[in-house]
């Protein structure tokens, strides 16, 4: 074996077990294996995982914070004017330096898989190139799926869709859109079906920011479905943002949930940035904004949490670090319960994989040995402590690595079921 990590926790709850890794990918797992390794990792009962997966980021803009001002009212429109007012002036060797550097902050954090938007509202598609290159230097170690985003709207900017279309040519592989940016309600509803039918068209995945607004009339969510549904699209669509959700009726989103449900769409909620972009129009009571995670998540629907901004028009903070999205979610969506504790590890782990389609993602017999070690016991301890990542691996390789903190919490007495280090392995 070329690495064998001995006595880890894994997320589903087994503990104790050992996980041999050959050729790239998890060989065995089980207790006390009976192999050495090349290298022996102790872990020592803490957490060892998935990579995080982000759902939603825009690398294109990242790291770009103060370029060429900030954002004073700190509203998604005076970002997207900002962003407009940056991109004349956009250079490919910065987009990608300041990329890479992101690439890099990520890799530490165990985060190895990023759905990134990439504006293509400009005719030079300079970032499109630009990224397309970041994505191609950084696949040893990072999977980078870029979304063609028409940032200033599909038919209120002239040559979107074609530029659209010259986007996805060029290796861009998910149909984006902002159906909610469009002039007229009328004109987000043609957008989404257009897009929808290139993408069935094309066998392609679509991922739309869709009603990132806390109008409750912003619906363009019901159309998305409707097309999802029509033209068969189910599992291939996802809903970004759907903040509309939080103001909207209670009775219409009673019929709303079963058809995002049956229509096989996700839906990924970015709490950082909702949280502080919405109900900026509110005086008090103040909305939080955030979409409806528990109870999109009760009706059966994949819900992720995505970063979406780093240092940017629209958010001046992060860092790339997941179990910050992930907490930040818990909090917003009142998700304290012990399953829904795990449901947020999940939103930064599992389910965006789904919403990606990585392929050979988890901790199982012939996955990627793509692996993070956590300075923590279980998930509910990683988010809590916004822990440390002591190892990252990727395809088996340790790509970044941290000392472990030198005093571990124990409190004697806690029961099993919030305490894993108690279990015994399966
Ligand atoms: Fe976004």
């Amino acid at each position: 074996m070329d690495v064998v990590i001995r006595n880890a926790n894994l997320a589903d709850g087994r503990c104790g077990l050992d996980i041999a890794i050959a050729d790239g990918r998890i060989a065995a797992i089980g207790v006390a294996l009976p192999v050495r390794g090349g290298r022996e990792i102790d872990a020592a009962g803490d957490l060892v995982t998935a990579p995080f997966v982000d759902a939603h980021f825009h690398m294109d803009a990242t790291l770009s914070y103060g370029l060429p001002r900030v954002n004073q009212s700190g509203t998604l429109l005076e970002g997207i004017a900002l962003w407009g007012e940056l991109k004349p002036q956009l250079s490919q060797d910065a987009l990608i330096g300041r990329a890479l550097q992101y690439c890099d902050w990520a890799v530490a954090r165990g985060l190895l898989a990023i759905r990134s938007h990439v504006d293509i509202c400009d005719d030079r598609l300079l970032a499109v190139e630009a990224l397309l290159e970041v994505k191609r230097r950084v696949a040893p170690y990072l999977d980078l799926q870029l979304v063609a985003f028409p940032q200033d709207g599909l038919l209120r900017s002239p040559g979107a869709l074609a530029n659209l279309r010259r986007a996805i040519d060029m290796g861009v592989e998910v149909v984006g859109g902002i159906p909610h940016f469009e002039r007229t309600m009328a004109e987000g509803a043609e957008s989404v079906r257009i897009l929808c039918e290139f993408a069935a068209e094309r066998g392609l995945r679509v991922d739309m920011h869709c009603d990132e607004s806390d109008d409750p009339l912003s619906r363009h969510i019901e159309t998305l479905a409707y097309h999802s549904n029509r033209l068969g699209l189910h599992g291939r669509v996802t809903g970004s943002h759907l903040t509309s959700m939080h103001s909207m009726d209670n009775y219409y989103v009673s019929k709303l949930l079963p058809l995002i449900r049956e229509a096989g769409v996700a839906a990924v909620a970015n709490p950082l940035i909702n949280i502080t972009l919405q109900g900026r129009h509110d005086t008090y009571p103040k909305r939080r904004g955030m979409t409806r995670v528990p109870e999109l998540l009760a009706a059966g629907i994949d819900v992720a949490f995505g970063h979406d901004c780093v240092m940017d028009p629209w958010y001046s903070l992060g860092s790339g670090d997941m179990l910050e999205v992930a907490q930040m979610g818990l909090h917003v969506a009142q998700m304290t319960g012990q399953q829904a504790m795990l449901d947020c590890f999940a939103a930064v782990t599992t389910t965006p994989a789904r919403i990606l389609g990585l392929d050979g993602y988890g901790v199982a017999v012939g996955c990627h040995a793509d692996l993070v070690l956590l300075d923590a016991a279980d998930p509910v301890e990683a988010i809590r402590l916004r822990a440390a990542r002591r190892l990252v691996l990727r395809r088996g390789r340790v790509v970044s690595e941290a000392p472990r903190a030198a005093a571990t919490l124990s409190l004697p007495g806690r029961p099993p079921q919030v305490d894993f280090r108690l279990r015994r392995a399966d």
